[in-house]
């Protein structure tokens, strides 16, 4: 069920909550979201529709670079609002029209049940349509990363796997990353708190500094 608040308005999650749980039927069978992926990130994305051309691009880039989540310790989950039906058509479609097979469970969706809890229905960009969104969820169910994009313009799959892989990384190391941070690139220590932590990071070479508080390193 989606969220009302003391003031009527449907919430969205938001970065930080843990993700709203669900069972829902999909292309791989029923799941249940708090069983799904167990100690694994989770990259859960929605699609207007089957058959509809900017979403078979983006599916398909999912789909061909399936190998790099899963080194990742992700599983991809899709979502639309459509039949399974449509679903296994679709899919089927694709394979035999471009060879490119949708090896990861969609959600069908007919109910608007996951679309609504996830805020996907964006009414007025589309009332019978989820937008395309992006949750990142950790393997403790935590929602790290949403990303919401209008109907007519695909997402970037480059900068959906940096933002994952720099998620991972940060948690691992504590560190932040710099604008346009790649892989390999150095990262952000974590800024001074106290005068004492300020006059030690003054003195401290081992790290690239602009400043105490803005100093990078390599990992
Ligand atoms: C598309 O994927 O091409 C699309 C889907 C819904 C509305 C507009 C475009």
């Amino acid at each position: 069920m989606e969220t009302i608040n003391e003031n009527n308005i449907t919430t969205m999650p938001r970065i930080g909550d843990m993700a709203p749980d669900f069972k829902a039927k999909t292309t791989k069978g029923d799941i249940q979201l708090s069983d799904f992926a167990k100690d694994k990130w989770i990259v859960m994305f929605s699609h207007p529709a089957d058959f509809t051309p900017v979403c078979t691009t983006e599916m398909s880039g999912f789909a061909t670079r399936k190998g790099e989540f899963t080194a990742l310790n992700t599983e991809l989950l899709g979502l639309s609002i459509d039949s399974i039906h449509a679903h296994l058509g679709w899919v089927n479609n694709v394979r035999e029209k471009t060879g490119v097979y949708f090896d990861f469970p969609i959600i069908a969706d007919i109910d608007m049940k996951v679309s609504k809890l996830y805020g996907m229905l964006q009414p007025n960009e589309s009332e019978t349509a989820a937008v395309r969104a992006v949750f990142f969820i950790d393997p403790k169910k935590k929602i790290r990363l949403i990303m919401y994009y209008p109907l007519n313009v695909g997402r970037n799959m480059d900068e959906i796997l940096r933002a994952l892989e720099a998620l991972q990384i940060s948690d691992k190391h504590g560190v932040a990353m710099p604008l346009d941070w790649k892989k390999g690139d150095k990262v952000i220590v974590p800024p001074p708190k106290t005068l004492d932590e300020m006059n030690a990071r003054i003195n401290d070479d081992t790290c690239e500094k602009v400043d105490f508080y803005l100093a990078k390193k390599s990992l």
